[in-house]
């Protein structure tokens, strides 16, 4: 019997492990313990996406919650080493640890487990958007070097792990797990009632999602992009979902009059996963800068206006609906038009965005 530990912290986690924590489970020679970090701990960031997704409940839970990324890394460094500690007291160690993606519960879990010898599995292995200032790109960049398993989701990050050095043996193009699970819910969300309880048409709207440091932690920078939204807004309706760090930064600096002049940008609380797929499935235009939600347009056949100025997901502007916009309004603006006038370029689904790239990722996992 194979032991691993599965670790998840915050949103964009819970989609990943649903699918790889399922089909471990199905299998009778690996047990899995779930550990949560407790990075985002409210209802709507958490709970309601294992509720939504079957995910079981996790087996451990940190409740690290938020503080400075060295505290929160420290935090669940802490716990997660008290764990695998005590797992190989009571004869009971852990044979692998498997984490996803880029938050900071990844690399303190990570980075914990590696010390300890217990390797690492790194799932949305090789991402690099090339861009130190982004806190996600140096969880990238740490987890992937003390990882011994590297699951890639897409062929760039193939390329950056060997190009830094990585054995080829340890390196697996098992496409994108996030994908499995919208394709497995994507059905069910669209059969929502949540366009018609926001008076919504399908195609006729768009999708607004801006949570980064680098948008919404300089007041300028927020400023411009609001009142961009609100130009917008003149011509299509926004659906705006908004994440606790911008809503915070959007009262510091006083910026809620700034939204509520514009009556066509409707402001929601952040949404459960059914309800913000049925949004995106059916949405004429998504402006991001969500690294999840670039990957999703592009499953979805949807325009994704990505508001920064690199990505690591770069499939998502080469063959995906994806364009990056940067902080441009000229350029947002210009790129609506032409979503808006239908001469924005058509994207296609990249190869093993399949749905079972969750089985790929199993079978290496099991196969070691
Ligand atoms: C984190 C991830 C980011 C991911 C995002 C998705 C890191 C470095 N960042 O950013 O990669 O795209 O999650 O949401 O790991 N807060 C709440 N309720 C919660 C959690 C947080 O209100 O349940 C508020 C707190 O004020 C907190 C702030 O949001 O200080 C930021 O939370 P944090 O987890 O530090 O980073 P995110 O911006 O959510």
């Amino acid at each position: 019997m194979k032991r691993f530990a599965m670790v998840a912290g915050a949103r964009p986690n819970f989609m990943k492990i649903a699918p790889i924590l399922r089909d471990l489970d199905a299998r009778d020679d690996v047990q899995t313990t779930l550990i949560h970090t407790g990075q985002h701990y409210d209802r709507n960031l958490s709970d309601v996406f294992f509720e939504e997704l079957g995910i079981r409940k996790p087996d451990l839970s940190l409740g690290v919650g938020s503080g400075s990324h060295a505290k929160q890394t420290a935090d669940v460094m802490i716990a997660i080493e008290r764990i695998l500690v005590e797992a190989a007291e009571d004869q009971l160690p852990f044979d692998r640890m498997i984490v996803v993606g880029d938050v900071n519960s990844t690399m303190a879990a990570a980075i914990a487990a590696t010390k300890l010898n217990v390797p690492v599995a790194h799932v949305e292995a090789g991402l690099r958007s090339f861009d130190r200032n982004m806190p996600e790109e140096i969880n990238r960049m740490v987890t992937d070097a003390i990882s011994d398993m590297l699951l890639c989701s897409e062929p760039a990050g193939v390329e950056n792990l060997l190009r830094e050095g990585h054995d080829r043996s340890t390196v697996h193009l098992v496409g994108n797990v996030m994908i499995d699970t919208l394709l497995t819910q994507v059905g069910r969300a669209k059969d929502r009632d949540t366009l018609t309880q926001l008076g919504l048409q399908p195609r006729e709207y768009g999708v607004v999602t801006l949570h980064r440091p680098s948008n919404v932690d300089d007041r300028e920078t927020l400023a411009s992009l609001l009142e961009v939204l609100a130009t917008i807004s003149e011509k299509m309706p926004l659906v705006f979902p908004i994440h606790p760090r911008t809503s915070h930064r959007v009262d510091e600096f006083q910026l809620r009059p700034l939204l509520e002049k514009s009556p066509r940008i409707m402001l929601l609380e952040p949404q459960g996963y059914l309800d913000f797929l049925c949004l995106t499935s059916q949405a004429k235009v998504i402006v991001t800068d969500s690294g999840g939600l670039q990957e999703e347009s592009t499953a979805l056949g949807v325009p994704c206006l990505t508001m920064r100025a690199n990505t690591e997901r770069p499939i998502t502007c080469s063959s995906g609906t994806g364009m990056l916009i940067g902080s441009s309004s000229d350029l947002l603006r210009e790129q609506l038009e032409s979503v808006i006038c239908g001469t924005y370029k058509v994207g296609r689904c990249p190869e093993l965005w399949d749905g079972n790239a969750s089985k790929r990722i199993v079978d290496v996992l099991t196969a070691a």
